[in-house]
């Protein structure tokens, strides 16, 4: 399949960009995250707190095979933790295209310090979760996408623009887009 999909960490940007870049491309949006609340009527960190991660990582594989009975194309943002599923990584693989999207911990310390809507991390030393689940997840991100971009060094338009000619690149019959 012919997506594009944007992976890494909370706070990198997956949804700012992917919203952009839906817009620049006339491809449709969907994340992962925002699809799941809607099924489930809950916020993320209900679906945490009532039914516990295992469900909420089942509901995102779900989310990933129902794709394949879609035919459209879409701009796909995944939660920050979806990735790290071995099953996951091989729906991904089949459904398009991968673009890590990274920022510096500094970046995403001063984006995510106040955050009230991610269940991992709440409470106490949010620096400290942060380095914790990145050093954890980083090798995972960069062996399973095609393009890595550092997202906070330059203007949203100019990480869109990389994307779309990195994907051209990636594609050769770019007449899809
Ligand atoms: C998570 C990331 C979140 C959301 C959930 C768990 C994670 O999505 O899926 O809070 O494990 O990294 P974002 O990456 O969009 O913040």
């Amino acid at each position: 399949m012919n997506h594009i999909i944007l992976i890494g960490f909370m706070g990198a940007g997956k949804t700012t960009i992917g919203s952009a870049l839906s817009n620049q491309l006339g491809m449709e949006f969907i994340d992962t995250d925002n699809r799941i609340e809607e099924l489930e009527q809950m916020t993320i960190m209900d679906i945490f707190e009532k039914k516990g991660e295992q469900y909420f990582r089942q509901l995102e594989t779900n989310v990933l095979k129902e794709l394949f009975h879609d035919e459209s194309q879409y701009i796909i943002s995944v939660g920050g933790g979806l990735p790290m599923e071995k099953e996951n990584q091989e729906l991904l693989k089949q459904l398009g295209t991968c673009i890590y999207l990274k920022a510096t911990i500094e970046t995403l310390c001063n984006r995510l310090q106040c955050d009230t809507k991610r269940p991992l991390l709440q409470g106490e030393d949010v620096r400290r979760k942060i380095e914790t689940l990145m050093e954890k997840r980083q090798g995972t991100y960069e062996a399973i996408s095609q393009y890595s971009i550092i997202t906070d060094k330059c203007s949203k338009e100019a990480v869109v623009e990389s994307i779309v000619e990195q994907v051209r690149n990636i594609r050769k019959k770019i007449g899809d887009l």
